[in-house]
């Protein structure tokens, strides 16, 4: 899959790739990522890339006709039609199930929002616009890199284990569940400087009864997401015993804490 990223911080991306899961998938060429210096296509010699607001009012906008450059410059030199994503707190909020119907894309254009805003005209080149949350950023840079490691994971190969990608969190809008490893007790000092406590392990996980492991498993994401999301339940896909378990959860009138404070 390709991406290309429009930034007038371009140091800011090339270093966030160059190491991690990302950066592998990027040198053995799994992910083809370019990153373009917007003022390369600004088109005066002093790079200028911004201007004032018409209408007055602080703050500079970033010019419509650098961006459209930039465009024809990447569609030109991929050669393909490619998704336009413009990153802003205005967007629609990014989610996994965005992450999923992009990595389907052959290839995303990230395009970095920066200063006060930019000139509205730019929609006319852009397939969607995205949020990452509901705060205000300094600049897309950030939300650019969070779409694309999102979505970059999720191209086959780029996380060695498909497994783990398939269970994780959100891919059937649950939370995870618990995971521990060794050793089986660990010594934690207690918040309140009372002493000792000694944290184990759950049995079940110790038993070597894998039918019990996965349905506790189970019963714990769904313990998790009726306490810190419920929202999330409407919209997921259960299983049977998924089901009969929440049932459970729902008489035990269990979800309204899952051990945290
Ligand atoms: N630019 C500034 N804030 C942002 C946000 N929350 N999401 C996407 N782009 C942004």
């Amino acid at each position: 899959m390709t991406f290309d990223v429009v930034t007038i911080f371009p140091a800011m991306i090339a270093q966030a790739l160059a190491a991690g899961v990302l950066g592998r998938a990027i040198e053995t060429g799994i992910l083809d990522v370019k990153v373009h210096d917007l003022r390369d296509f600004a088109g005066d010699r002093h790079r200028i890339v911004d201007d004032v607001p018409y209408g007055g009012g602080p703050g500079m906008v970033l010019k419509a006709a650098p961006v459209f450059r930039a465009l024809d410059a990447i569609e030109a030199a991929r050669g393909a039609t490619l998704r336009v994503v413009l990153t802003s707190p205005q967007g629609v909020r990014f989610a996994q199930a965005a992450a999923r119907r992009l990595a389907a894309c052959s290839g995303l254009v990230l395009l970095c929002g920066r200063y006060e805003g930019f000139d509205d005209r730019l929609r006319a080149r852009i397939d969607e616009e995205l949020s990452i949350g509901d705060y205000v950023l300094t600049g897309g840079e950030l939300p650019a890199l969070v779409i694309l490691e999102a979505v970059g994971r999720l191209v086959p190969g780029v996380v060695g284990d498909q497994q783990s990608v398939a269970e994780e969190s959100f891919s059937r809008g649950l939370l995870d569940f618990p995971h521990y490893t060794r050793p089986a007790e660990v010594v934690a000092r207690q918040a309140d400087g009372a002493g000792a406590e000694v944290l184990r392990v759950p049995d079940v996980l110790l038993s070597g009864n894998h039918a019990a492991i996965r349905r506790w498993r189970k019963r714990e994401a769904l313990v998790r997401t009726l306490a810190r999301r419920p929202d999330l339940l409407a919209g997921a896909t259960l299983d049977v015993e998924e089901r009969e378990i929440l049932r459970e959860l729902e008489e035990e009138g269990t979800g309204a804490s899952d051990g945290r404070d």
